[in-house]
């Protein structure tokens, strides 16, 4: 016979919730408040919903309600206590240093919620060695600022025995240990890729569950910015011990004339304690949410602790298709059927298109020719550093796509899932990149959770191994990249992989590529190609803008470089020698420029007092810069035309500049002051330029398509600044607690012209259900906090990023500038359900008079040192104080842990007693009376450990012989001088939590 598990007799009632039944206390929510935040699906597209609950699953959002404290990687005792070598972390299983009790006194933690950044919070410091990451004090030389502690408190119900219970990170910055209710649960090791842990034989059902994280950005992967902390989502999950395993699902589909052939796997864990028959019933809904095919598999049986895969074939008859300009997206509900009962219900965007490469014609997709115009980019954006809300991933496709981008590389790592959630909805492409490109058994599994992530995505049509990395050129190369490709194809086979490679095209491990890639190599290329007519080629990191946004004189000193393309060339700063190139060779399927943003970090041409780079097309903040004319001219079919640079040139008269025109109409004219300077005829993938003498007024573009004006541009020499203009860029936001809106300000001279060399500082308020949560002006020189609520303008813009409360209201954001005429924008957030998520837990402070309250020991004052302070744990204790007349009652919680295990359940107080200024009470094993004074109180703690430690021999009676043992048989090991105390001082004052 099995033997009942206490989740089993949970189950049948046999046993009450561990706590309340080992104290005797009602339901624990007696001692709590609970801040209740409701469930459901999100309503917008910008928060993609996550699997709907329903037959035993749920996922829950873990991302509010957390404390933040920074550690230390150096010191201990700056570090909560870890690694100081005395007792308390991996000695015993339970009881992982104090901070991860509930009783813990995190109130100097700071209130964070998830995502979050902590690097980009640090101020700048001139240390060449940080140059690469952005100048922020992080690694060996920074132990201050380089390791983060998160707590998070959360409740599971009675219920939850049943349950399996995981917690999914979908990444954190760079180390992360976690530790649940006390027990060190594991280690993940790298910056970017998803890792989950199931903690369900550490849980307290129907009690509180403390989750503590630590996270050591010491190390870096990167040669630019990559954030410190929990910069991604977190998800509670519970299922039932049969379910779909994570990223149990993939749906691959053969695209025949009138019909798609899908083929459909699942892969169903069963955690339970027996062997379980259960069958799949997989369901497909059109993009409308109509089910359009359902099958189901014969039952199969699971083993105890094993899985199984279901195979599952399915048409699907006129299919709409994926596409870039179409984003059809069906869905795969997966139903998980055991005992004649659905114990399972699994969901899987997913859509049915087709890829295909071909080596004379490039890019296919759904049969239909695509170049490539694609751009790199890094997680980083102005105001929130790597901590990118989800509402600011879209923002980004939206703008990449404005300049007519259609594939995005997710260099150097695994993307957060929301952006290929965003590339889906909105159409773009997605060239999927791991970190780690090697073949041992980190490397691997990274590469392997990222095609197991990412598959189910239509936008995802090439996996990437990896970027610029030298030994992938070998013999070495040609092993590690070769088991990398087996993982590719074990997972998914219906994508091509490829890599960004270094110096060389299709050398060592590059052979094992479907796709042949090169970096910075347009000759190499062509090269390549005449020798490989087989191989399809792509650019995977081309050219780069390499320019400051606004800025048309370089001026290395200041850290700014000129916005005009050096065109001459194809090398590695000319949009328009490689996009030329590119543009007229078939064979070529396009490629990805460096970078579609400017990222912190790698702060290139210049270091100190750039602190970021300067490659992008689009500022830190999503300000286009001149070259995103460029891209939109010969990447869209919309008419564009675009003047450059600004008209401001004072004490210039006379002066030569140049003026140069993007623009993909047929002809334009440029006016200086209304007197033509000639028209000029524009060639494809090309630009105008004519030089001119500066004459303040106006300089103006005329285009002409089919002989006709069709648009005109104008610069003009602007007054001086007299008013802020400001615009959001979305008029509703979602009030979730998370979604962004963008409110971008403008100078403007008196007749509302941008001036363009503006830089006045800007000071955002907020009002109403909204939180600015950072801000940025895009200038790579600025070394101002992104934190604060005031910026300068840069080039005459400047922008905050504005959070929803989870309220639905109104958010008024008021700009207001020194001596300028201030700008205030107004939005709606919306209600409605929220996403299912967590509850915040506070621990509930008790009101009332006297001694009533919540009381921690001081700091500083009583206490134990030595070997006890291990073992009675007394620095987390918190008491929750009722005064009643000269009754007392309440509760202890914390005392009842240490070295030995135990739980930091609240212990109720008995026999509680004031008797003017005397205070004493009786708390589980410890007895406490002492007096009130001041604002303290001021106890002597008496515990009886039981046999755990007996108290010390007495003296021994008569005199000790000078050597040999004492004539009355104790015993000479015996230290005299170590005793237990007969009472500990607890001195005690009020805190809030
Ligand atoms: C490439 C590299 C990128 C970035 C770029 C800057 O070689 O892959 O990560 O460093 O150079 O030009």
């Amino acid at each position: 016979m099995k033997t009942l598990s206490r989740r089993d007799l949970l189950k049948t009632g046999l046993l009450a919730p561990a706590v309340a039944a080992a104290h005797g206390m009602g339901p624990i929510g007696a001692a709590i408040q609970v801040v209740g935040e409701g469930s459901g699906p999100l309503p917008t597209s910008a928060t993609r919903k996550s699997p709907e609950p329903g037959a035993g699953r749920e996922r829950l959002l873990l991302d509010f309600g957390w404390r933040f404290h920074f550690g230390n990687a150096n010191d201990p005792a700056k570090d909560f206590g870890f690694g100081s070598g005395r007792a308390g972390s991996f000695q015993k299983t339970g009881n992982f240093l104090p901070a991860g009790s509930i009783s813990f006194d995190d109130s100097d933690w700071r209130a964070v919620d998830l995502p979050h950044d902590w690097a980009v919070e640090l101020p700048f410091e001139n240390d060449p060695a940080l140059a690469s990451k952005g100048f922020y004090p992080l690694g060996r030389n920074y132990p201050a600022t380089s390791v983060g502690w998160y707590r998070r408190v959360f409740e599971l119900s009675a219920a939850d025995a049943d349950k399996r219970i995981t917690l999914e990170f979908d990444g954190s910055y760079r180390e992360t240990m976690v530790v649940f209710n006390g027990f060190y649960i594991g280690r993940h090791s790298g910056g970017y890729d998803p890792f989950s842990f199931d903690v369900t034989d550490f849980a307290t059902p129907g009690g509180r569950n403390v989750l503590l994280v630590r996270v050591d950005a010491t190390s870096s992967d990167g040669w630019f910015y990559e954030g410190a902390g929990i910069y991604r989502h977190v998800w509670l999950v519970k299922t039932n011990p049969v379910h779909v395993k994570q990223w149990g699902t993939f749906v691959s589909a053969q695209v025949r004339p009138g019909e798609a052939a899908l083929s459909i796997r699942t892969e169903v864990n069963n955690r339970g304690q027996a062997a379980q028959s259960a069958r799949v019933v997989s369901t497909v809904l059109d993009p409308s949410g109509k089910a359009v095919g359902k099958t189901v598999t014969a039952l199969a049986s699971i083993p105890e602790g094993g899985e199984q895969t279901y195979v599952q074939e399915m048409v699907v008859n006129r299919p709409l298709l994926w596409s870039l300009e179409e984003r059809n997206l069906y869905k795969l509900v997966t139903e998980v059927r055991a005992s004649g009962e659905a114990v399972d219900r699994y969901e899987t965007p997913f859509g049915i298109r087709t890829v295909k490469f071909d080596a004379e014609k490039g890019f296919f997709l759904n049969g239909k020719q695509v170049k490539l115009k694609g751009t790199c980019n890094h997680q980083d954006h102005a105001g929130v550093g790597a901590a990118l809300p989800d509402a600011v991933q879209y923002y980004r496709v939206r703008k990449l796509q404005e300049m007519g981008c259609n594939s995005y590389r997710t260099s150097h790592n695994p993307p957060t899932p929301e952006l290929l959630d965003a590339c889906d909805e909105l159409g773009m492409l997605v060239f999927d990149e791991t970190r780690m490109m090697s073949s041992n058994p980190e490397g691997l599994s990274q590469f392997g959770n990222l095609v197991r992530r990412d598959r189910n995505h239509p936008s995802v049509f090439m996996w990437s191994m990896g970027n610029e990395e030298g030994q992938a050129n070998t013999e070495k190369g040609l092993h590690i990249l070769t088991a990398m490709k087996a993982v590719a194809t074990g997972y998914d086979g219906s994508r091509p992989v490829s890599i960004a490679p270094i110096r060389a095209i299709g050398a060592g491990g590059l052979a094992v590529c479907d796709v042949m890639g090169y970096n910075y190599m347009d000759p190499g290329a062509e090269a390549y190609h005449k020798a490989h007519p087989e191989k399809p080629v792509v650019g995977t990191e081309t050219v780069s803008a390499v320019c400051t946004r606004g800025i048309y004189i370089t001026d290395h000193e200041k850290g700014y470089v000129g916005s005009y393309d050096p065109y001459t060339t194809t090398g590695r700063a000319s949009a328009e020698g490689w996009w030329s190139f590119c543009n007229s060779r078939p064979w070529l399927s396009g490629g990805f420029v460096w970078t579609g943003f400017d990222y912190r970090g790698e702060p290139s041409p210049n270091e100190w007092p750039n602190i970021n780079s300067q490659y992008g097309i689009i500022d830190t903040c999503g300000f286009p810069k001149d070259a995103f004319y460029y891209y939109q001219s010969w990447w869209t079919s919309q008419p564009v035309l675009h003047l450059f640079p600004h008209w401001n040139w004072p004490g210039m008269e006379g002066k030569e500049i140049a003026v140069w025109v993007y623009s993909n109409l047929d002809k334009v004219e440029l006016l200086l002051n209304g007197q033509s300077l000639g028209a000029k005829e524009m060639k494809k993938d090309s630009h105008l330029a004519w030089i001119v003498k500066y004459a303040p007024g106006a300089i103006e573009a005329r285009g002409f398509k089919d002989g006709k004006l069709a648009m005109t541009a104008k610069r003009e020499t602007t007054g001086s600044a007299a008013k802020l203009a400001m615009n959001a860029d979305r008029r509703e936001v979602s009030a979730d607690g998370q979604d962004v809106a963008v409110f971008a300000v403008e100078v403007h001279d008196a007749q509302g012209r941008v001036v363009p060399i503006a830089d006045n500082v800007v000071t955002f308020r907020v009002s109403g259900e909204g939180k600015p949560i950072g801000v940025g002006n895009g200038d790579p020189t600025d070394h101002e906090s992104d934190k604060g609520t005031s910026r300068k303008a840069f080039s005459g813009l400047c922008m905050a990023l504005v959070q929803s409360t989870k309220t639905a209201g109104n958010i008024t954001v008021e700009a207001t500038s020194a001596g300028l005429a201030p700008a205030s924008v107004t939005i709606a957030a919306k209600g409605g359900t929220l996403r299912p998520q967590a509850a915040v837990w506070e621990r509930e402070a008790p009101v009332g008079s006297g001694i009533t309250g919540l009381w921690r020991p001081a700091p500083g004052a009583g206490g134990v040192s030595g070997p006890l302070a291990f073992l009675v744990s007394d620095g987390t204790i918190v008491f929750s104080l009722r005064q009643n007349g000269n009754n007392l009652t309440g509760s202890v919680e914390g005392a009842g842990s240490g070295f030995f295990g135990g739980n930091d359940a609240p212990i109720p107080i008995v026999e509680g007693k004031l008797d003017g200024k005397s205070v004493s009470f009786k708390a589980g094993n410890s007895t406490y009376s002492g007096k009130l004074k001041g604002d303290r109180i001021e106890l002597q703690r008496t515990t009886d450990f039981g046999s755990l430690m007996p108290r010390p021999a007495e003296e021994p009676a008569g005199s000790r012989p000078a050597i040999g043992p004492p004539p009355d048989g104790s015993d000479p090991s015996r230290n005299p001088s170590f005793r237990l105390p007969s009472g500990i001082p607890v001195v005690l004052h009020r805190v809030q939590r």
